[in-house]
């Protein structure tokens, strides 16, 4: 049981058409490969590029990125550290599910903090990979692609990271890639772990 767990007296209901078929259908595995790193390092580009190339390859995969959850499911959340907890565990959960479904899930989220990654990563198990996108905070905020650097500093956004809020580093990534530069490169390199990681 957690904080969360309000629901009692709810039966799990095992699925015949199991996580195992599904994959063996898919002909790979499901697993989450969790991108995170500062507003502006690549994040989403990334996420995608990768997955159109796992697509044309027939891979199933689904990405879950920040600014589209926020329009919906996390609406509700602002940037808070304890709204970021909720939003990091809201999108683990929904992860796990994905993996479960024998999907493979790439997700881009900020996720600033070590604890909230780290919960997803006991949520999710072996099937949680983190892939670190490096990218320095000058680099990011001279791309400013949204123009929310430029407004956090003049203090029309409050708790931005990297700015008014602090962007935990992780210790020991699965993957870690320069997002600074040589975007190609970076995708390719992601590409062939991931292939790697799902195979069957
Ligand atoms: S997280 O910290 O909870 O993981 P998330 O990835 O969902 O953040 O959302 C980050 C996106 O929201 C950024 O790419 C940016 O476009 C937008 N954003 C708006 N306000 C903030 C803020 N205060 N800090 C960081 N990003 C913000």
């Amino acid at each position: 049981m957690t904080e969360h767990d309000k629901s009692s007296n709810v039966v799990w209901h095992h699925a015949t058409v199991t996580r195992v078929r599904r994959e063996q259908m898919n002909k790979h595995s499901g697993a989450v490969f969790w991108f995170t790193g500062l507003s502006g390092a690549g994040k989403s580009t990334l996420a995608h590029d990768v997955e159109e190339k796992l697509h044309r390859l027939d891979y199933r995969t689904f990405v879950l990125d920040g600014d589209n959850v926020r329009h919906g499911l996390c609406a509700d959340l602002s940037f808070t550290d304890e709204d970021r907890k909720e939003n990091i565990r809201r999108i683990g959960q929904m992860a796990r599910l994905y993996v479960e479904a024998g999907i493979i899930v790439l997700t881009a989220f900020i996720s600033p903090f070590k604890s909230d990654r780290d919960n997803v990563r006991k949520i999710c198990g072996s099937d949680f990979h983190e892939i670190y996108c490096k990218c320095s905070l000058a680099v990011c905020e001279s791309r400013d692609v949204k123009g929310l650097y430029q407004r956090a500093r003049a203090g029309e956004i409050s708790d931005f990271t990297g700015i008014s809020s602090p962007y935990e580093e992780p210790d020991a990534p699965e993957l870690e890639v320069d997002t600074e530069s040589h975007l190609e490169e970076c995708s390719e390199r992601v590409f062939k772990y991931i292939a790697a990681a799902v195979a069957l």
